[in-house]
């Protein structure tokens, strides 16, 4: 069966080539289609259009399949740590054990920002969301290495990769220790990745601080569950901000921006604040679910319903499955977890939900395992943001290596054709 996509337009008939996936997915290549026909196409939301190929992640949203390089998030999350999962994502490969510990150690060497940063956050005013001051923390970053900003030149890049992924870091701790008018706490070399975050949100220069392993098996979980999902808003964000040639750090701090967004990573502190207000009402799970059902109604049930799943999110069920066993092993007891799981029983025997295959996704119970490690409900999207932080990187470093045109989609005008312009007196 030939490759090929035949169309007809005023009675001309065309020929398109098509792309087969490594995964056997199809496309059209319309990349000549204006040239040779003077057509255009249109996709409010890019639901069925593609907008790269890429070697990065592999989603099969009818399956519930989600890979980093191949690998299958599942295994990632229970043998992996979020330090390699993110040289994995980054360069391609699993690190040999050479490899990982020169990539552990370029992230413990650049975990502090410059001293002069910590006057920038005295500008914000106490309740800033901390999404605000991670993206632009992020893009003023760069002004201290305008020798590396370069964003055509690979050692200037290499450079700036590990800075990025361990200086955000410590931008998001110190963000809610200034939030909670603590002292910041410097980062230590002698933790991991992981237990470094943790020791710089929750230690105090006033008394020790054991990082617990439970938490910092957790966190290594969530940030990888949240490394990378392909083409998503910020990823695509990302993408099309270094397609300008923008250098790494703008186009993090644009994707940043994108992910602030309850429609995409705000929505796992959207979540808990649904729970929460519901809870607080009584729990009236029927109530709830009659108005996500009213179209009217602005109310969504959020954390369910994805763009590309339309099965379970793997990432949903690996983190529903932890939060019983974190929660108890902290000794926690959430009345919004048994809440949770009451809304998602009711929605998946419910035709509207099940018709319109809305499972939920990675936000619906990752806000679960947050609270009961005592991160703030206005910190977890920045939480999203350091988990997808290695995506974000891979996804700029490949649009890069293969030289990628500038992004600039096309469009249908509609608006006012050919008028003149009337002077003042003459309006009515
Ligand atoms: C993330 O893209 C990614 O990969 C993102 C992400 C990643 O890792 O980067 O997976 C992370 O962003 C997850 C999604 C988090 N957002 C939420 O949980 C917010 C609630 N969800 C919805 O806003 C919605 O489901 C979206 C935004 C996630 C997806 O929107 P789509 O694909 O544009 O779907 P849609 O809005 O067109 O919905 C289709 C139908 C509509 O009904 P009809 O117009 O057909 O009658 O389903 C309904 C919607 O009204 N619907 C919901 C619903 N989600 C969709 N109805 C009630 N509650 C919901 N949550």
């Amino acid at each position: 069966m030939s490759d090929v996509c035949k169309i007809e337009l005023a009675g001309q008939t065309y020929e398109l080539p098509v792309i087969t996936g490594a995964e056997n997915e199809k496309a059209i290549d319309i990349s000549r289609l204006r040239q040779e026909t003077g057509y255009i196409t249109l996709d409010s939301g890019y639901g069925n259009t593609g907008s790269t190929e890429s070697e990065i992640t592999f989603i099969d949203g009818e399956k519930g399949i989600l890979r980093y390089r191949g690998i299958a998030i599942e295994e990632l999350a229970e043998k992996s740590d979020f330090v390699e999962t993110s040289y994995l994502l980054i360069h391609g490969v699993l690190p040999n054990q050479q490899e990982l510990s020169a990539f552990r150690d370029q992230l413990t060497y650049h975990s502090l920002i410059h001293e002069d940063m910590l006057r920038f956050f005295d500008g914000y005013p106490p309740k800033a969301h901390p999404m605000a001051i991670l993206s632009s923390m992020v893009c003023s970053l760069s002004t201290y290495y305008s020798d590396s900003l370069d964003p055509n030149n690979i050692g200037q890049v290499q450079s700036i990769v590990p800075r990025i992924l361990s200086k955000l870091r410590t931008i998001a701790a110190y963000s809610y220790k200034k939030s909670i008018g603590q002292p910041v706490i410097y980062p230590k070399n002698n933790l991991s990745y992981c237990a470094n975050f943790l020791h710089m949100m929750f230690a105090v220069p006033s008394e020790s601080y054991e990082v617990d392993p439970e938490l910092e098996k957790t966190l290594n979980m969530l940030f990888i569950l949240h490394g990378d999902h392909e083409q998503n808003c910020s990823t695509a964000t990302v993408r099309i901000v270094g397609s300008s040639d923008a250098n790494l750090f703008a186009s993090i701090s644009a994707g940043i921006c994108a992910l602030w967004g309850p429609k995409h990573g705000g929505a796992n502190q959207a979540v808990i604040e649904m729970l929460e207000t519901i809870h607080k009402g009584g729990g009236d799970v029927k109530e709830a679910m009659r108005r996500a059902k009213d179209r009217r109604d602005p109310f969504r049930l959020m954390g369910f319903g994805h763009r590309v799943y339309k099965n379970f999110d793997p990432r949903a069920r690996v983190i529903k499955a932890a939060c019983d066993r974190v929660l108890s092993n902290l000794g926690v007891q959430d009345p919004l977890l048994d809440l949770a799981k009451r809304i998602e029983e009711e929605a998946l025997s419910d035709s509207y939900f099940l018709d319109k295959r809305l499972y939920p996704n990675v936000d619906f119970y990752s806000g679960i395992l947050y609270r009961a490690m005592g991160i703030p409900t206005e910190m977890f999207t920045v939480m999203f943001a350091l988990g997808r932080i290695p995506g974000w990187i891979a996804h700029w470093v490949e649009m890069k290596k293969n030289q990628e045109r500038i992004g600039r989609p096309r469009q249908i005008y509609q608006g006012a054709t050919n008028t003149s312009y009337i002077p003042i007196q003459e309006r009515s």
